[in-house]
């Protein structure tokens, strides 16, 4: 079954490289002289906020970079562990500091029991999972007698206490939120296999691991984006690290970002069938919604990550028929919508699109769906965040101010 992932992931890498031949490959990076003059959009579209080695996007060829290396090579090649090595330490591992990284990971998984105490308190069905993770970082960073700590060293290793400990963090709060009693993490699992382990409490089987590991893989990082740049904010002000965290899982939870991926479903839900996708989609556009899951600041071509987790969407609902109608409307609602808006308006399916089908196949809640995203996405917070670090300047931009500047202040009795 692995195969037959590494198969698919190797099928999408030659059909995003045919798809987008026609672009022109990037020039090489060269050193940025400061300042750069950019014209900038709202939304900062468009705007350079620093230089990094860490991973790179290119919207017209859909391509996703981390370090150098392809997101389908490392999709089917390395796994979550690594990836974050890579990310973290600009470089793939020898085999001992793999052995030495994943090992740390391992002491690391285990989050105080105190914290467990307050998210069972304070955790209820309703509370949003993302809400909670946030809260949960936070006691972390209470309880973490180094969190003030802010050298590149110190902040490493929160970095990595932190990414051992999301998946650990998030496990828990899918339990408790039904009020199940958290699991230990096991020491014989991979950290996809800890994932999937801490939340439902079962060993998870190959494929499961496997394709978490991918998801994991596909979202550890995304160059700018909303809750990378809100963390390196945060950490510029040299705040501590779990600060910066608690800020960027605030930021991944909405749905223009992070939390596109459970209203995916919601809407997928809504549809009910394949049948219904062309006239959802035409009061869709006529109440001037968007599509979730759907369109990109930066690709304008196919999303290389949507383009792995779409077959693997169709693999998994193979494996679990109880999905294959949410897998054809997803399917169906691809084709409208790139009909009617992938040419005029570059849109096309983005990472969230399949990641819900594919979750759900899986037989994980939708309310889990964006803590994944932050379980793999705390990598690349982290690991733009140190870089930032070495060579800091608090992050401080402008607004053009466009309301009046001599306005008389009037008594309050005196207002109409
Ligand atoms: N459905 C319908 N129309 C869309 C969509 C969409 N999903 N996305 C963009 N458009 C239209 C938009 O209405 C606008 O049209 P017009 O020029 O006629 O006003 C045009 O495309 C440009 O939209 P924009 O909002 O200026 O573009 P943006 O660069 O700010 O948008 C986006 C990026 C991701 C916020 C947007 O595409 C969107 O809202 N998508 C749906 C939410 C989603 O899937 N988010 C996940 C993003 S990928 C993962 C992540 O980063 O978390």
């Amino acid at each position: 079954m692995s195969k037959e992932v590494n198969e698919l992931i190797k099928q999408a890498a030659i059909k995003a490289k045919q798809e987008t031949d026609d672009e022109p490959e990037p020039g090489l990076t060269s050193e940025i002289e400061w300042p750069v003059e950019v014209k900038i959009g709202r939304g900062l579209e468009g705007a350079i906020a620093t230089t990094t080695k860490i991973g790179y996007v290119n919207g017209a060829k859909g391509w996703l970079v981390y370090q150098g290396y392809n997101c389908f090579d490392l999709a089917e090649k390395s796994n979550f562990e690594e990836t974050c090595y890579l990310l973290l330490f600009g470089k793939l591992p020898t085999d001992k500091e793999l052995r030495d990284f994943t090992e740390k990971l391992t002491e690391y998984r285990h989050i105080p029991e105190a914290t467990l105490d307050v998210l069972q308190k304070v955790v209820t069905p309703e509370t949003h999972p993302m809400s909670a993770l946030a809260t949960g970082v936070s006691i972390l960073g209470n309880l973490d007698s180094t969190a003030d700590d802010t050298s590149v060293e110190a902040e490493t290793d929160v970095s990595i206490k932190l990414i051992a400990q999301l998946a650990t963090l998030a496990g828990a709060i899918a339990r408790i939120r039904h009020g199940k009693d958290p699991v230990d993490p096991d020491p014989e699992l991979s950290h996809a296999g800890n994932f999937l382990s801490l939340m439902t409490g079962q060993k998870p089987d190959e494929v499961l691991e496997r394709i978490m590991d991918v998801a994991l893989i596909l979202h550890a990082d995304h160059g700018m984006n909303a809750s990378t740049f809100t963390t390196m904010v945060v950490n510029s002000s040299l705040s501590d690290m779990y600060s910066s965290v608690v800020a960027g899982i605030g930021s991944l939870k909405g749905p223009l970002h992070g939390g596109a991926n459970e209203r995916v479903l919601y809407d997928l839900q809504e549809i009910g069938s394949a049948d219904n996708v062309e006239s959802w989609f035409k009061e869709v556009r006529e109440t001037k919604r968007r599509v979730m899951g759907f369109g990109h600041r930066v690709y304008k071509a196919y999303d290389p990550r949507a383009r792995i987790l779409g077959p693997i969407a169709k693999l998994m609902t193979d494996r679990n028929p109880k999905f294959k109608r949410l897998y054809e409307t997803a399917i169906k609602l691809e084709e409208v919508v790139t009909r009617e808006l992938g040419a005029e308006k570059k849109i096309f399916p983005n990472v969230d699109f399949y990641s819900g089908t594919v979750y759900r196949a899986m037989g994980i809640e939708i309310a889990m769906f964006t803590p994944i995203f932050a379980v793999s996405r705390i990598a690349g917070w982290t690991a733009r965040a140190l870089e930032y670090l070495a060579d800091n300047r608090l992050f401080r931009p402008r607004a053009v101010y466009t309301g009046p500047i001599k306005a008389e202040y009037v008594p309050i009795d005196k207002r109409s």
